[in-house]
């Protein structure tokens, strides 16, 4: 009796979770994708949202922005850490005694995950950009107010709830250990919904090594339900993965379950990213404002210049051929006389004497005439 009951009384709850409006699962691409998460999640339609791009020359430099300090990261005791596919990424809990100081508040460790790509050699998989330039992956390391709300679930929808710390990642020659003890357990976690225990390791080698140099901005989630709650830091220091480790990243995890029909690639798990909408993007230094060029203007730079090293090379055609004419009249007449003895040379030079005499003399007495008599 009490049975049917229930069951009635949840038949229209379990019909709606299907419909329009009520969706709890998104993805990137597809039906409840990027463009439509706004409709299904009002705050993804916000306007303090994330990731941004970050236009270095349109940053505010704060000198008031001290350096970021990691509390307890490298403390990671013996118990181990569970790495988990949640279906949109691996995420690791952090134990609660880690944090961040040199922010406004006092923000204690929750988890981290990572965004990556899918394309081998394209740097696209970061979620901030900076100048317009994505970097392979980027690692979030997620904190919440511990002076304001009294855990994550309470910080997560609160103003100044959430602190992330953004670091991004690019494929470089050498294997990174640090994030090898990550990526060393993708395997075990293929499918979405599992789980593994992995040596603890020292939190601190995940970041870069210069943690005073960052932008700071209020942004949001940039996942679903996209809470405007998140003091973002992002490092201008990018820190290095092997490429294997990359393709490792990209390419073992699926984020369909173990009893799916056809595994699902879990890649380019990033966000677009989102109008700044005039918020400033903060600055803890004054960023070395380095042009970086479109593809349009690095063709234009390339055929200027070969038209440059063209134009220069006919110059210098013309040139050497003027001085090869001119060079060769001067020679001709060296050539051209019969081999002289010395004495000709000589009595020749004498005659050149002479008739330089002849021609100054002359002139002579009327240079003395002028003067004035005394
Ligand atoms: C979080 O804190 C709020 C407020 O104190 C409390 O109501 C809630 O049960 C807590 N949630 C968890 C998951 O501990
Ligand atoms: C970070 O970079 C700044 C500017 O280049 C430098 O002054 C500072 O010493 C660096 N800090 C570390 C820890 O490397
Ligand atoms: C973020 O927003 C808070 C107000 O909630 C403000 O005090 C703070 O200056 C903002 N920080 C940045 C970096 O814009």
């Amino acid at each position: 009796m009490d049975f049917v009951w229930i069951t009635v009384a949840l038949f229209p709850f379990y019909k709606c979770v299907e419909c329009s409006g009520t969706a709890k699962e998104w993805t990137y691409t597809g039906a409840v994708g990027q463009p439509e998460w706004a409709e299904f999640f009002p705050e993804c339609g916000g306007s303090n949202q994330s990731p941004v791009n970050v236009d270095t020359l349109q940053t505010l430099y704060d000198p008031t922005l001290i350096p970021v300090q990691p509390l307890g990261y490298n403390q990671h005791g013996k118990r181990p850490f569970i790495l988990y596919n949640n279906g949109h990424t691996v995420q690791m809990a952090l134990p609660h005694w880690m944090g961040v100081a040199g922010l406004p508040w006092h923000y204690s460790a929750v988890q981290l995950h990572l965004h990556w790509g899918s394309k081998v050699g394209v740097a696209t998989g970061s979620e901030h950009t900076i100048n317009g330039q994505s970097t392979a992956a980027e690692l979030h390391i997620v904190h919440y107010n511990t002076e304001i709300y009294a855990n994550m679930s309470e910080a997560k929808t609160q103003e100044n709830g959430l602190a992330v710390l953004a670091i991004l990642i690019e494929a470089g020659k050498d294997v990174n250990e640090g994030y090898g003890s990550i990526l060393n357990y993708l395997g075990h976690i293929r499918y979405a919904g599992q789980n593994v225990a992995i040596p603890a390791f020292d939190i601190e080698s995940l970041l870069p090594d210069n943690l005073s140099q960052y932008f700071r901005y209020n942004g949001s989630l940039t996942t679903p339900p996209c809470h405007q709650s998140v003091l973002w830091t992002i490092f201008n220091e990018r820190v290095k993965i092997s490429h294997s480790q990359l393709t490792k990243l990209q390419t073992v995890l699926y984020s369909s379950k173990v009893d799916g029909a056809e595994p699902i690639a879990l890649q380019d798990n990033y966000r677009t990213t989102q109008p700044l909408n005039y918020r400033t993007v903060l600055s803890s230094f004054i960023p070395v404002s380095v042009k970086i060029y479109t593809a349009g203007e690095i063709t234009a730079i390339v055929i200027g210049s070969l038209c440059g090293c063209i134009g220069l090379a006919v110059i210098i055609c013309f040139i050497v051929k003027t001085i090869r004419l001119t060079s060769s009249w001067d020679v001709l007449p060296s050539i051209q006389p019969a081999p002289q003895s010395r004495s000709q040379n000589m009595a020749q030079e004498h005659k050149e004497d002479t008739a330089l005499k002849m021609t100054t003399n002359p002139t002579k007495p009327e240079e003395a005439a002028p003067q004035p008599e005394t």
